[in-house]
């Protein structure tokens, strides 16, 4: 099927590892011109060098999303490379572990201004540019702790439905103008930031890695993990004139884990 991208430009935050870059990836191989921004100026390098090496047109901006003026920045800097932007990705993020014994108030600001604050920054430049344009996509990427919470998650479990909220209302906000928000939802996706995950896990609960794999896997109606471009299709299709009556709402990928009726 023709998803109908060709020529739009897609800017995807944390689009340098992992998730964002197989999304970067799929929505380049659709015909979007993609600009992917990080923190670290190796990683950044390497992804573009990446992209391009595919044949895509790619564009790279360091830029840190929990600071206002690296935001503002970026959306200024993706304008003027590819002319405009049509599609965003919000993905920049990590998952912060622990109970509330181990997370000072200070990871939690920080993480928040990751999944949050950076986000909304990131919505308040990129809407009056759509707006101008006659409209766009904005999608965020999630995690399940926002519907699945629990003991160790309690901050991810925090920004999660945070996200959730922001999706629906922001949803309702622009939707008026042709832009449309909606969320996508990975869980168990196997990326660099699940491998560390597993080390952790593996430290903190005294179990094997081998253990964390199997018991992980095992909770998964799948009975696997699932891969980055598991993810990547997802938001194509979202990003797509094919989800164009699809409003505030979310796509859970995860092989089934989330085991709740919302
Ligand atoms: N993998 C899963 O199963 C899973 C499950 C639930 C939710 N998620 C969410 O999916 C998203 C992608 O995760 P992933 O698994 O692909 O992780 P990953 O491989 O660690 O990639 C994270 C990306 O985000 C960037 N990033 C992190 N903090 C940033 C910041 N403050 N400003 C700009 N860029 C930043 C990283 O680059 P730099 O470090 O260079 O900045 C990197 O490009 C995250 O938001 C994560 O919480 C993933």
């Amino acid at each position: 099927m023709d998803l109908g991208l060709t020529n739009k430009t897609a800017l995807i935050t944390g689009g340098t590892s992992g998730i964002g870059l197989a999304i970067a990836k799929r929505l380049g191989q659709e015909g979007c011109k993609v600009i992917v921004c990080g923190r670290d100026p190796s990683r950044l390098d390497q992804a573009t060098e990446d992209l391009k090496s595919m044949g895509l047109q790619a564009h790279g901006f360091l830029a840190d999303i929990c600071k206002p003026d690296q935001v503002a920045s970026l959306v200024k800097s993706a304008i003027s490379a590819a002319g405009q932007i049509d599609i965003v990705v919000s993905n920049a993020g990590t998952h912060l572990q622990g109970s509330l014994e181990q997370i000072s108030p200070a990871q939690l600001e920080a993480h928040l201004h990751t999944k949050v604050i950076g986000p909304w920054e990131l919505a308040r430049q990129v809407v009056p540019h759509m707006r101008a344009n006659g409209g766009g996509r904005f999608i965020v990427i999630i995690g399940q702790a926002g519907k699945v919470p629990g003991a160790n998650v309690i901050a991810s479990a925090i920004s999660n439905a945070a996200q959730h909220a922001f999706v629906k209302s922001l949803s309702d906000d622009v939707g008026r103008s042709n832009i449309l928000v909606n969320a996508v939802c990975p869980s168990r996706i196997a990326t660099p930031l699940t491998d560390t995950l597993h080390l952790f896990n593996e430290h903190h609960l005294g179990r094997s890695l081998e253990q964390q794999e199997s018991k992980w896997g095992s909770q998964v109606p799948m009975g696997r993990f699932g891969v980055p471009d598991d993810i990547a299709n997802a938001v194509a299709f979202m990003a797509s004139p094919r989800a164009s009556f699809i409003v505030g709402s979310n796509i859970d990928v995860d092989g089934g884990y989330q085991r709740s009726i919302l």
